[in-house]
């Protein structure tokens, strides 16, 4: 059983079998295309190593990274049947450290191109890469004038293996955007100037526009990370975060008292205020300020006052007093206040909420069957109140 530090300001619990259910339920979806991951940015904040471990035992082998440094890092962990693709493609000079730490480059301009094919020279062999072209989102990859050009003088791309042509969609998750089909029309007319190569267009949410979008392989992130794909419908993936922070202390003040920085929050009445130790540096947004919920053994407790750098104030008032002692954990993502729920409510995304997780945060990986510990494990002995609440888990779709 892995023991909660009494001395940590807040717990986040990642659950790598929700993780790999949630790779399980898109690659189902996917018929005969393969899922890949996006690991990129620590895999959503949630720790690229642990999740690409879980997900490389649940058959993944295509890992997806944003810069060649997330590469390197991922590299010795992975075995070499586990492709690592940086989307950045290379920095300028660095094409030889591609083939040292076993990455494949994404070639998304026509420099990274001939950079690319310099060194398969100097190798004297072809080099695998992935091309990007734009199809609408107007940031990476290839323009259609690009990839004319490439048609023209094929020679451009002499020693370069040409695993696959991708591009990404700019309005998936919103499934009547007539984007999505502009792109995938775009996409099928380019792609054909790489015969032999195969589509990648997918990411989570495209997998949910259908078999059209799915080609030969897809790379979801966001989803297997429990956010819901699809806008607007019940979220099938499961939730993968769970982040509790520590009450510090509480007091009570009487009514027409003011909370925090700013004074923005006033007591109505005679209150009970609790202060947790998460804020702002933690990745707990200030645009939560006064909005937002948190849960004290099931009950809630809304939010009040400004979001400060290292602590939130929540109103405690109705919140039974046994459960508010100094180093009670209280419930900041859960599956009654999912990353979608409190994105909205700070006006953003739940890949922003994700992506902006702490570091000060004690990391509880969860269902590891990859370590020694599992979940069963845990909750049989779960008699310490420190544990885990595992009624606090489930689908989102479900519980939300
Ligand atoms: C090029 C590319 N592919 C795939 C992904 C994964 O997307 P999502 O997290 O929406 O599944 C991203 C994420 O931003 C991306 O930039």
């Amino acid at each position: 059983m892995q023991h909660i530090e009494a001395r940590a300001g807040a717990v986040l619990h990642i659950d790598l079998q929700a993780v790999r259910d949630n790779y399980r339920l898109l690659r189902n979806r996917l018929g005969t295309a393969v899922c890949g991951a996006a690991v990129k940015a620590d895999a959503y904040g949630l720790g690229a190593e642990r999740v690409a471990l879980a997900l490389y035992a649940e058959g993944c082998r295509h890992f997806f990274v944003a810069h060649l440094e997330e590469g390197i890092a991922l590299r010795p962990h992975l075995q070499q049947a586990a492709q690592i693709i940086v989307m950045h493609g290379s920095p300028v000079g660095c094409e030889a450290d591609f083939l040292a730490y076993q990455c494949t480059p994404v070639l998304n301009s026509l420099p990274q191109i001939r950079a690319w094919q310099r060194l398969a020279q100097q190798e004297q062999r072809a080099l695998p890469a992935i091309v990007q072209i734009d199809t609408g989102m107007a940031r990476m990859g290839l323009s259609a004038a690009e990839v004319a050009q490439l048609k023209q003088d094929s020679s451009m791309l002499d020693g370069i293996a040409v695993s696959h042509v991708m591009s990404h969609l700019a309005c998936a998750e919103d499934q009547a955007n007539p984007m999505n089909r502009q792109q995938l029309d775009q996409f099928r007319l380019l792609r054909q100037l790489f015969p032999g190569a195969k589509g990648s267009l997918a990411n989570s949410s495209g997998i949910f526009l259908g078999p059209d979008f799915h080609f030969d392989l897809a790379r979801p992130g966001a989803a297997l990370y429990g956010v819901a794909p699809v806008a607007g419908q019940a979220n099938p993936m499961k939730a993968v975060a769970y982040l509790q922070g520590r009450i510090i202390q509480t007091r009570e003040i009487p009514a027409n008292t003011s909370v925090g920085y700013g004074a923005t929050w006033r007591s109505t009445r005679v209150s009970r205020i609790a202060t947790v130790a998460v804020g702002y540096a933690d990745g707990w947004l200030r645009s939560l300020s006064n909005c937002g919920v948190a849960h004290i053994a099931g009950q809630a407790a809304p939010m009040v006052g400004k979001v400060s750098m290292d602590t939130i104030t929540l109103d405690v008032t109705g919140v039974a007093e046994a459960d508010l002692y100094p180093g009670a954990l209280v419930d900041l993502i859960s599956a009654t206040n999912t990353v979608d729920q409190i994105a909205e409510k700070a006006g953003t995304i739940g890949y922003e909420i994700l992506t902006s997780l702490g570091a000060r945060y004690q990391r509880h990986y969860m269902n590891d069957a990859t370590a020694a510990g599992t979940w069963a494990g845990q909750a049989a002995g779960n008699t310490n109140q420190e544990e885990f609440t595992p009624a606090l888990m489930g689908s989102q779709g479900v519980s939300a």
